[in-house]
């Protein structure tokens, strides 16, 4: 038989309602702060995500889905939005015509990672990139508009971590004063950690299994003058309207980053990120365009969903059609059809099976009347209307059925 890859899933009802209601609330939001849609291909050239998201890290190393087409280009599916949005931005030349954009994004999202509960290797993203502002209200304004997602849509128990990465003015210090702290402790590092502190040494304190260890030891950051007015003042408009904590552990597992980086925590879980982001300052330069800055953040929508827990939701009414008799069918089936286009819910067409067998999926759909016609019925133009719970009946006529029945749904 057919069989599901290991770490991919089938979503059901009612889990699938979550993504739907998460990604309602998240669209009634972005409305409010003038985001809008972006939709990306889920392709795109592996060399995009080697440039941007970092060559050194995990995601490309180790996660990535990529692969050659039959025209031998080397693609990737998309482990993140990112770097697709700026190559969207860049491509179609809003650094000239509109260099100021919010977008949001809406997707599914590929890494080859072990997967564990709440990791998964294809993931829901709803993502969010302001791009052109380098105020720090803007770092505040995407943090908030976070919030107001994750508050409006139910999640609990998340704490919200900040930290400042600096520029390439104060994190080449703060890279070199690590590396000569770790350096020292070298032989306990885990394998990855002694390649990582060469090339890459903020990642040790984002490790697993080395981070942990070093907190409150590690040198601190010493941010010039520049980001640290600038981490000042998103801290001072977020105060009040957030609680939040500055965590100087906080590194981020992307190479982008540079200034304002922040996490929605959620759990002890180790994977308890349920949304994550930062500024990426020098990111579009980089990538080719004019120096542009940006910042970002996307929630993982299953560990949002994880967060908040199962929720109980009214049945929503609904009735069966049931035919008796072969020449019933067709009018029953006309009847289902008028039904729907008048708003009410309707199931019913196993007209195959005997009433017991359709009286049987009434059930099971949860139907809150079963509407029967038979040949006495039709001869009269009419149908009962059978109510499954205290197992009443009506008879109504044809001319009137849709709004009796729309009266008691
Ligand atoms: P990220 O931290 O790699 O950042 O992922 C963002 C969120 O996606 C995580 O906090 C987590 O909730 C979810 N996530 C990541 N991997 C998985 C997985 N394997 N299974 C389930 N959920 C997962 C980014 O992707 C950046 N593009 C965020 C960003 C936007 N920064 C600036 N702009």
């Amino acid at each position: 038989m057919a069989k599901l890859v290991r770490g991919f899933r089938d979503i059901f009802e009612p889990q699938s309602k979550n993504f739907t209601e998460l990604e309602n609330c998240a669209r009634g939001v972005f409305s409010l702060y003038g985001f809008g849609e972006l939709r990306l291909p889920t392709v795109e050239l592996k060399e995009l995500f080697i440039k941007s998201t970092g060559e050194t890290t995990d995601i490309v190393q180790k996660e990535m889905y990529a692969f050659e087409d039959a025209g031998h280009r080397q693609l990737a599916i998309r482990p993140e939005g990112t770097p697709g949005v700026v190559r969207a931005y860049l491509e179609n030349n809003f650094t000239q015509n509109a260099p100021v954009q919010k977008f949001y994004y809406i997707g599914n999202m590929f890494r080859a990672e072990r997967p564990q509960a709440g990791r998964y290797r294809e993931f829901e993203q709803i993502g969010a990139e302001y791009i052109g502002n380098a105020a720090p209200a803007a770092d505040a304004e995407v943090i908030l508009m976070l919030k107001d997602i994750v508050a409006k849509f139910g999640a609990k128990n998340y704490k919200v971590k900040i930290n400042s990465l600096g520029c390439d003015k104060c994190r080449p210090l703060y890279r070199q004063a690590l590396i000569d702290f770790l350096s020292k402790e070298k032989e306990t590092l885990c394998e990855n950690c002694q390649t990582r502190l060469e090339k890459n040494p903020l990642r040790v304190l984002d490790c697993k299994l080395d981070g942990a260890r070093f907190a409150g030891r590690v040198p601190t950051m010493h941010l010039c003058p520049e980001c640290q007015a600038h981490f000042d003042e998103v801290q001072r408009l977020l105060k009040g309207k957030i609680d939040f904590e500055v965590d100087p552990m906080l590194v981020r597992g992307l190479d982008y980053y540079s200034r304002t980086v922040f996490e929605f925590q959620a759990g002890d879980a180790s994977q308890n990120a349920i949304a994550a982001g930062g500024r990426y300052d020098t990111l579009i330069k980089n990538m080719g365009g004019p120096a542009t800055p940006a910042i970002g953040w996307a929630m993982g929508a299953e560990r949002v969903i994880l967060s908040r827990g199962e929720v109980a939701r009214p049945k929503e009414k609904s009735v069966c059609v049931v035919s008796l008799e072969k020449d019933c069918n067709e009018t029953a089936f006309n009847l289902m059809q008028a039904l729907r286009e008048a708003g009410v819910r309707t199931e019913g067409g196993l007209f195959e099976k005997n009433v017991k067998g359709q009286m049987k999926q009434a059930d099971r759909c949860g139907a809150a009347y079963a509407l029967i016609l038979g040949g006495d019925e039709l001869s009269k133009k009419v149908a009962t209307l059978k109510d499954l719970q205290t197992g009443e009946q009506t008879q109504i006529a044809f001319d009137v059925l849709t709004d009796e029945v729309k009266k008691r749904i």
